[in-house]
């Protein structure tokens, strides 16, 4: 389409705003013939999109299922139901609280206190990618010592999903990967049964489903895609609302001075630079989405990160501003909230609340930790990602508390 660059070019990738701009008004239907996929980018189409019962998450048959396994995701009806209904109690309010706060709150500690004395961090290679990976690998009751496999193994996941170009590195990368973790967990899991415990891996073991427990192989699936959907999003999600907030050091003083704001900045940032740009979906029959006819059984791209800044939707789209109304931040982990981050539906991310608290106790301790965090001049501004995206860097500087 004239005048947008092509969604996998490095201009894209540079600047991926100003093409949803034109996408969004000119183009809000796209066919992508390299991706054998149409797009879509307006507000109404991609929650349409997510909502409506008519789309399924076939396409993740051939974008997950062969470096995953089978899972939550690509299921519908009662099948997707009673899976989910599985491991949604451990990431409710309660049990969360409970159990896994605590858990939560000694990782971020425990990542804190390597840089805490230094008077400079790099938020991203320091701790984003590092902290939501070890509190998933815990809650699993799994050994973090083995952080920087599961670390390879969630980003060759996640490359494979994100592999829009079908490139062949890629892609037995992502096969490797799901031999390596099979190795893995498969006797862990075999151990786990015999000798369970109070952690969620524990949990899947017990579960039954129509009065039979689920084989070694769903259980390993289910971890990869906890794995998977909880550390790269959560990951990009903290480093972006550090680096939104240290822009905007107006908006990163009110935080400061009311952590009861953090749930606004998470909601905001979830809208501005949502973790996960683009979502596949496949409609059963013929849709009419605002730019034209999509084909019962093709593959739509929905853009979320463009959907969010809809100017139809949302006033002044491209600032960052925590107190803007269409954000509903007492429901940032709800499908209430008013962004499309989490996506819609019967697929609504699981982990939102688990998200949430997250970001809140890091947040909390890296503000008493830096009370006068700044940017430092070699900050990069740059994003990198087209599918999952992020900021490639957060370098700060600060004045450490026992100085
Ligand atoms: C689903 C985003 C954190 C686990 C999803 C989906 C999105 C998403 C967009 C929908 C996928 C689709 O419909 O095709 C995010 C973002 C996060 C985050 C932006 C962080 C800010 C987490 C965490 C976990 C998690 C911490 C838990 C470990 C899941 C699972 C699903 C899911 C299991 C599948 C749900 C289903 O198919 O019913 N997430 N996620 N996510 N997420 Fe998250």
């Amino acid at each position: 389409t004239p005048g947008i660059p092509d969604i996998v070019s490095a201009e894209f990738n540079a600047d991926p705003y100003s093409a949803y701009r034109i996408m969004r008004s000119e183009a809000p239907l796209i066919w992508h013939e390299p991706m054998q996929s149409y797009i879509v980018s307006r507000y109404e189409d991609v929650q349409r999109a997510f909502k409506d019962e008519v789309f399924t998450t076939a396409n993740y048959d051939w974008q997950l299922e062969p470096v995953h396994g089978r899972t939550i995701l690509q299921l519908s009806g009662r099948e997707h139901a009673v899976r989910r209904a599985l491991v949604a109690p451990a990431f409710r309010g309660g049990e969360l609280r409970d159990k896994f706060r605590p858990v939560i709150e000694r990782n971020a500690r425990e990542l804190i206190d390597e840089f805490r004395e230094d008077g400079s961090v790099d938020l991203v290679s320091q701790f984003a990618t590092h902290f939501p990976i070890n509190v998933i690998v815990d809650m699993l009751g799994l050994d973090k010592s083995d952080h920087d496999r599961f670390h390879k193994w969630y980003t060759s996941i996640i490359a494979f999903l994100g592999n829009l170009t079908q490139d062949p590195d890629v892609m037995a990368d992502g096969l490797r990967t799901r031999e390596e973790f099979a190795e893995y967990m498969i006797p862990i899991i075999r151990e786990r049964r015999e000798n369970p415990g109070d952690d969620l891996l524990s949990a899947l073991c017990r579960a039954e489903i129509d009065g039979t427990s689920m084989s070694d192989d769903d259980i390993k699936a289910f971890c990869s895609l906890l794995l998977a959907a909880g550390g790269e999003t959560t990951d990009k999600a903290l480093a972006a609302m550090f680096a939104n907030l240290l822009s905007h050091p107006d908006q990163l003083e009110a935080v400061r001075e009311d952590r009861s704001l953090i749930p606004k900045a998470f909601a905001e940032t979830l809208r501005y630079s949502p973790p996960v740009h683009m979502i596949m979906r496949q409609p059963s029959e013929d849709v009419v989405f605002s730019g034209g006819e999509v084909p019962a059984g093709s593959t739509v791209t929905c853009l979320i990160g463009a959907a969010n800044r809809d100017p139809e939707r949302y006033a002044d789209p491209d600032s960052f501003d925590i107190f803007r109304e269409e954000i509903d931040a007492s429901t940032a982990f709800t499908a209430a909230a008013g962004h499309l981050a989490f996506a819609l539906g019967r697929h609504f991310c699981v982990g939102a609340l688990l998200a949430e608290t997250e970001v809140e106790v890091a947040a909390n301790m890296l503000l008493d930790a830096m009370p006068d965090a700044r940017l430092s001049a070699d900050y990069s501004a740059e994003e990198k990602g087209v599918f999952t995206r992020g900021p490639a860097d957060v370098p700060v500087e600060f004045t450490p508390r026992s100085a």
